[in-house]
């Protein structure tokens, strides 16, 4: 059957929904929109996780009962998600009724064919996890209490009797399940980092809690409740039927799964891509056909969050930018599979360069000129233009014929930036062939009559044929162009590969009206700026002149100097700081320099096109081969100078410890990309 059922994650209602959700939520909208309008019958899931003791705890935080909590915030997503477009066919609670049926169903299909047994465990706890961790997810913290990576909070050491489930009797199934499979998981990279990590072994996994109360109860033993990544992760079977009637039971369930594309974050891929699979092969079910982990959104290159006060809000987000612009800018800036820097200035330049240059210019003038030229009616391309007039045209056609193929062709494996560009591609193109042989010219003489309906007839085909494969990125404007097309119908509904070139032969245009505003930059940064910080209180509101840039809005930002000096301190104003350019970098190469003791000579990749070469006097303190792969922060504007012969480009920053000022390289606990500047 030609069906797609594509998922995001399900969120967690510990948090107001914000751009990571707005951001998989959007892929799984276009990628429906885009099978859909191919006509394939899709399914596209979204909805909360509801359960586990970090939102047991933020109820009671807040003072109101648990479910009252979740309620609130799952009603906010629900308003927020509309507000963006998106259109998914069934939002799924975890506290739904009939995902507890079919959750508890599948536990007991895992338990009967002998892969859950109960025993015994003690560990590291991190409740932002919602699990056990390994060592190599922590880094060690105040008495000897080890601190999670990810959420940098201190660990629970938790003893109790739990259930397990036997994921260590499933390591040789899955290794040969992702040989057999090499779609399952994406991108590659993401794929070989789960296969050595499968190999490198794989422990039993505690699923039960007792000490847990928001939770599914573990069926015949309710003293337990379920570990929440069991229950949540199998939400993507009971939303489709399975183990209950209410979504349709076992039929809907064989006609929808396996499901073709989970959308996942990078960091909730093992979950996806190991402990689903197993939980699906132990209970005999199929795994899903590709499970795709995107990249982060970091904010100036740093990763978003609310202590740094960087986190985009998403109303602030909607009230500035159409959501055809917020969802292009996050197809098209955003490698697929890869981090991404979300700022509001790259927003605006997009909106302004590829946008309303790009597709809104090519409309307007196109619509406007055959009003003018040709009384608003598509004129049909006779004989009689010249060679020259016809060759351009049929390269422009060949050209739009060709991005219409690269476009589905990088579609179909989610480059989702590359097929973007293939169409702005055919836009360009057909720019260029109307400044080229300027219709307005055209129009003052009469001998070119043929010219000129070929060249409005090429521009307004090229606009149409653009206009439908667009469609998925921008369903609004493309609507909107459609109508003043003189179009009837909903593009929506047409697949480009049906579209024929001559089609709009006669076709009378409507009014025109611009499609996408250019929007100031000054202007839209300077109420963004007042907004946020308004929205985020006293506590992050700037805090003196000079405070506004990004990164110095957050608590942890760069207070202004006080009214009183601190005797002592030679202040600096924010200017000054910035004039020191620090950047991330990643230590390429090492090595000693003959003939001197403490040096050694790097090559940095600062995300330029070539690595710098930079020497340190660290090389008492530090075995060059250990220092590959390093990220440090680097000072990138200080000026060249020469050391022992070789020029040191930039200077790698340390702590200076102690007497003898031994170096301690400074660095980054979360990735981060090479090259991000430091603020
Ligand atoms: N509840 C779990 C998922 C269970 S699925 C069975 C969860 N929820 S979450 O709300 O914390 O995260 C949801 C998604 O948002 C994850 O895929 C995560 O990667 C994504 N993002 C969170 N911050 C992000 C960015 N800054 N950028 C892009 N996506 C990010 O995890």
């Amino acid at each position: 059957m030609n069906k797609f059922y594509v998922t995001t994650p399900i969120y967690y209602v510990n948090s107001r929904p914000h751009l990571g959700h707005l951001y998989t939520t959007t892929v799984a909208d276009t990628i429906t929109r885009y099978k859909r309008q191919r006509g394939v019958e899709t399914f596209f899931l979204t909805g909360t996780d509801e359960h586990g003791q970090n939102i047991e705890r933020a109820a009671e935080k807040a003072g109101i009962p648990v479910k009252a909590h979740v309620d609130q915030i799952v009603a906010e997503f629900q308003e927020m998600f509309p507000q963006f477009n998106l259109r998914f066919d069934h939002w799924i609670r975890t506290t739904d009724e009939y995902h507890q049926q079919g959750v508890s169903a599948l536990w007991r299909k895992v338990r009967e064919n002998g892969y859950i047994y109960k025993a015994n465990y003690e560990g590291w706890y991190c409740v932002g996890c919602n699990g056990f961790l390994s060592e190599d997810e922590t880094v060690p913290g105040k008495d000897e209490i080890p601190v999670c990576k990810t959420h940098e909070r201190p660990l629970e050491r938790l003893a109790e009797e739990s259930y397990f489930f036997r994921l260590s009797a499933l390591q040789e199934r899955l290794l040969e399940y992702y040989e057999s499979h090499p779609q399952f998981i994406r991108p590659e990279s993401r794929r070989n980092e789960v296969l050595s990590f499968v190999r490198g072994g794989l422990n039993d996994l505690s699923v039960s809690r007792v000490s847990v109360k928001w939770g599914i109860p573990v069926p015949d033993d309710p003293k337990h409740t379920m570990y929440v990544w069991f229950d949540a992760l199998t939400n993507y079977i009971t939303a489709v039927g399975y183990g209950n009637e209410e979504r349709g039971g076992e039929e809907n369930f064989r006609r929808l799964w396996p499901a073709d594309l989970q959308l996942v974050g990078k960091d909730i891929l093992r979950f996806h891509a190991i402990y689903w699979p197993a939980f699906l092969l132990a209970a005999g079910l199929e795994p899903p056909r590709t499970v795709f982990a995107h990249g982060f959104w970091l904010s100036g290159g740093r990763k978003m969050s609310k202590t740094l006060g960087n986190v985009i809000d998403l109303t602030v987000l909607r009230r500035h930018f159409s959501a055809d612009a917020v969802r292009y800018f996050c197809l098209r800036e955003m490698v697929f599979g890869h981090d991404g820097d979300f700022t509001y200035e790259a927003l605006i330049e997009r909106v302004n360069a590829d946008l309303a240059d790009g597709l809104g210019n090519l409309s307007s003038r196109t619509l406007t000129m055959i009003h003018r030229f040709r009384g608003g009616t598509v004129p049909t391309a006779g004989a009689g233009a010249t060679d020259e007039t016809r060759e351009q045209a049929a390269d422009v056609r060949r050209v739009v014929e060709q991005s219409k193929l690269d476009f589905e062709r990088e579609f179909d494996d989610y480059n989702f930036s590359r097929a973007i560009e293939a169409a702005q591609g055919a836009i360009a193109r057909v720019d260029k062939f109307i400044s080229d042989l300027k219709p307005w010219n055209l129009a003052k003489d009469p001998a070119r009559e043929a010219d000129l309906d070929l060249v409005l007839g090429t521009a307004v085909r090229t606009l149409r044929q653009l206009t439908v494969l667009l469609v998925p990125v921008l369903p609004e404007s493309t609507r909107a162009i459609w109508e003043q097309l003189g179009e009837a119908g909903d593009p929506a509904a047409l697949a480009p590969a049906s579209l024929s070139w001559q089609e709009p032969d006669g076709l009378r245009i409507g009014d025109v009206k611009p499609i996408f505003p250019k929007l100031d930059r000054k202007i839209v940064m300077d109420e963004i700026k007042k907004e946020e910080s308004v929205t985020a209180g006293d506590a992050t509101a700037p805090t003196g002149p000079g405070a506004t840039g990004p990164g110095a809005t957050g608590p942890e930002a760069p207070a202004a100097p006080p009214a009183e000096p601190v005797p002592g301190v030679a202040y600096i104003n924010i200017e000054d700081f910035t004039k020191v350019e620090l950047r991330a970098g990643e230590i390429k190469t090492a090595e000693r320099v003959p003939k001197a003791d403490k040096l050694l000579r790097m090559t940095i990749d600062l995300g330029e096109p070539e690595p710098r070469q930079i020497l340190a006097g660290i090389a008492q303190y530090y075995d060059p081969e250990k220092l590959i792969g390093r990220k440090v922060i680097v000072v990138a504007n200080l000026a060249p100078r020469k050391l022992r012969g070789f020029e040191s480009q930039g200077m790698v920053l340390a702590a200076s410890i102690g007497e003898e000022g031994r170096p301690i390289l400074a660095g980054f606990i979360e990735e981060v990309p090479n090259g991000a500047r430091l603020r």
